[in-house]
C-alpha cells in the first residue's frame, strides 16, 4: 500500500521518525533544557492550596465555557504588557493554523518567508487566499513581489518568524517595518515563538526589544518554550481579536484545559 511505500522511503532517506525512549538526565534536544517545565509541582501545590483541585478536563471550547477565570486573567495581564488584545489558544500550532486559516481568504495575498514554521505553512494551506513566498530574509525578492502584486490585493499579509526555528537567525524587523509602511494595506504578521523570554527588556520579543511593538499587527507566541508550559497566544488588534474568536477554526472548535474555581 501507499503508505508501506512512504514509510520504506522515509527509512531508506534514513528520516524515518520515531518517538524517543525515555532517559533519565539532562535533556538538550527539547525546549525544556533548564528542566523549568519539569519542576512545576511547586507551583501546582500553591494553586491547589489557594483553589483545590483544578478540573482536569478540558470540557468545552472556550466560547461554552463558563469558568475561565485564570484564562481570562493571564490575557488581561498579557494586554497590558503587550498593549495589544491577546488570546489564548491550546499551542503555537493551533494559534498560527488558526490565525493565518482566518487572514487567508479571497481578495488576500498572504506572502512568507520560505523558512517559516510548518505550523505557519499548515495554516497559510488551510486559507483560501492567495499566496507567495520570498527566499529566506531576502527582503529585496520582497519588495519585487510587493511592486508587481500587493495593488491587486485589498490585504497583504508578510508572514515572519522573529528568531528563526530552523537557522536560529532573526528576520530583519526594522525593514520589514519601513516596508510596511511603504504601503497602505499591508499587515505584518510574526511569529515569537523563539523570542519570547529571550528578546526584550519584559523578555515579551524582538519587536519590544527593537521598539516596534506598535507596528506588528499579529504576534505570535508559544507558552511552550522559555516559559515553560503549554498554550500559546496572539496578540494583535481589538478588531482582529474579535475576528479570530469568531473566525479562527482552532480555537472555536477545539476544547482548551481551563483551570480556577
Ligand atoms: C516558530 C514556531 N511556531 C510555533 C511552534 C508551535 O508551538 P507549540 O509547540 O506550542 O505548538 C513552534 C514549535 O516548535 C515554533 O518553533
Amino acid at each position: 500500500m501507499v503508505y508501506d511505500e512512504t514509510l520504506k522511503s522515509l527509512e531508506e532517506e534514513q528520516r524515518l521518525r520515531r518517538i524517543p525512549e525515555s532517559l533519565d538526565g539532562l535533556d538538550l534536544i527539547s525546549n525544556d533544557y533548564m528542566s523549568l517545565g519539569a519542576h512545576h509541582s511547586e507551583y501546582i501545590n500553591e494553586y491547589i492550596d489557594r483553589f483545590g483541585n483544578p478540573p482536569m478536563s478540558a470540557s468545552a471550547s472556550r466560547l461554552l465555557q463558563r469558568h475561565q477565570y485564570d484564562h481570562n486573567s493571564l490575557e488581561k495581564m498579557l494586554d497590558g504588557l503587550y498593549g495589544k488584545k491577546t488570546l489564548l489558544l491550546n499551542s503555537g500550532y493551533h494559534a498560527n493554523t488558526g490565525a493565518l486559516s482566518a487572514l487567508s481568504v479571497a481578495g488576500t495575498l498572504i506572502i512568507s518567508d520560505k523558512l517559516i514554521h510548518a505550523s505557519m505553512i499548515d495554516g497559510i494551506r488551510l486559507g483560501h487566499g492567495d499566496t507567495a513566498r520570498f527566499v529566506h530574509n531576502d527582503m529585496s525578492m520582497l519588495r519585487k513581489i510587493l511592486d508587481k502584486k500587493a495593488s491587486l490585493y485589498e490585504c497583504v499579509i508578510i508572514a515572519v518568524e522573529s528568531v528563526y526555528s530552523m537557522d536560529g537567525d532573526l528576520a530583519p524587523l526594522e525593514e520589514l517595518v519601513k516596508i510596511k509602511k511603504e504601503y497602505t494595506n499591508i499587515l505584518l504578521y510574526v511569529d515569537e515563538a523563539h523570542a519570547f523570554g529571550v528578546f526584550g527588556e519584559k523578555g515579551l520579543g524582538l519587536a519590544e526589544e527593537l521598539g516596534v511593538m506598535s507596528d506588528i499587527d499579529i504576534i505570535i507566541v508559544t507558552l511552550g518554550k522559555a516559559a515553560a508550559g503549554y498554550g500559546a497566544f496572539i496578540a494583535t488588534s481589538e478588531s482582529l481579536h474579535s475576528y479570530f474568536i469568531n473566525c479562527a477554526r482552532s480555537f472555536i472548535f477545539s476544547y482548551m484545559f481551563i483551570s480556577g474555581p
